[in-house]
């Protein structure tokens, strides 16, 4: 079986200041957010997972959102326009370290791309149409790919993987309040509401599925599908709206 790659980013002191919608405003505890990246990290290396751990950026305080930077497509990467000026050249220290792995593709300047917005499976590359992203991504991934691109509403969220993961197996998590879920109908899918909007958010590696603290139920239905779950608490995180997807670029080394 072919090496899993992670590349992540720890948290430093500016992560504070990272970008929030968070209603409730809370202040980010970095000591708790460091501890917790550690465990993220662990869990990793647990389903062998090898980690390439990046140093902290004080220049980019959502530098531990490493996903939003490139979206992998296989056998090429592509380097997001992200939206967001704070974001801006966050990207190149990630794609210097995925250059030794495979090429990396820039987009044009009409484009704007986070990866948070990229969902993939097997057949399809589904494009969240967030405050993030926008319908010219779509054409532009799918010059790239042989897979169909397909553009999805983001109702509310930050992006499209807010709201909706990929198990395998033709199974998603999704919380069908957040985006249109047309473009999803001919998956099986377990539901989760808004409430608990951030254990929609779930990585799924292999036959194991990282999530975040929600209801039991969900954590059940995934046992159903014989799939494996590890919890973890990233309250730290999300309070600068980031997932478990967020904190991590994940490809096979070829
Ligand atoms: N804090 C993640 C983002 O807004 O990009």
């Amino acid at each position: 079986m072919s090496k899993i790659i992670a590349v992540v980013r720890k948290p430093g002191p500016s992560f504070k200041q990272a970008i929030s919608a968070n209603p409730r405003n809370l202040p980010i505890d970095i000591k708790l957010a460091c501890l917790q990246h550690d465990r993220y990290v662990a869990a990793l290396k647990k389903i062998k997972v090898e980690v390439i751990s990046l140093p902290s950026l004080q220049k980019y305080p959502d530098g531990p959102f490493v996903e939003d930077t490139t979206v992998i497509l296989g056998h090429v990467a592509l380097a997001c326009p992200n939206k967001e000026k704070s974001r801006q050249g966050e990207g190149s220290s990630i794609h210097k370290e995925i250059k030794k792995f495979m090429a990396i593709e820039k987009l044009p300047h009409s484009i704007t791309l986070d990866g948070g917005d990229v969902l993939t499976t097997e057949k399809e590359i589904f494009v969240g149409i967030s405050k993030r992203t926008n319908r010219d991504a779509v054409d532009a991934i799918a010059k790239f790919t042989k897979k169909s691109v397909i553009p999805v509403e983001v109702l509310s969220g930050l992006h499209l993987k807010t709201s909706v993961s990929y198990l395998g197996n033709n199974i998603l998590v999704l919380d069908p309040s957040s985006i249109d879920i047309s473009p999803f109908r001919r998956f099986k899918w377990i539901e989760n509401g808004k409430p608990n909007r951030y254990s929609s958010n779930c990585l799924a590696i292999g036959n194991t599925v990282l999530l975040s603290k929600g209801p039991d139920e969900v954590v059940n239905k995934i046992h159903q599908e014989r799939l494996k779950t590890i919890r973890l608490d990233i309250s730290e995180f999300e309070k600068a709206d980031g997932g478990l997807t967020c904190m991590s670029i994940i490809f096979k080394k070829m």
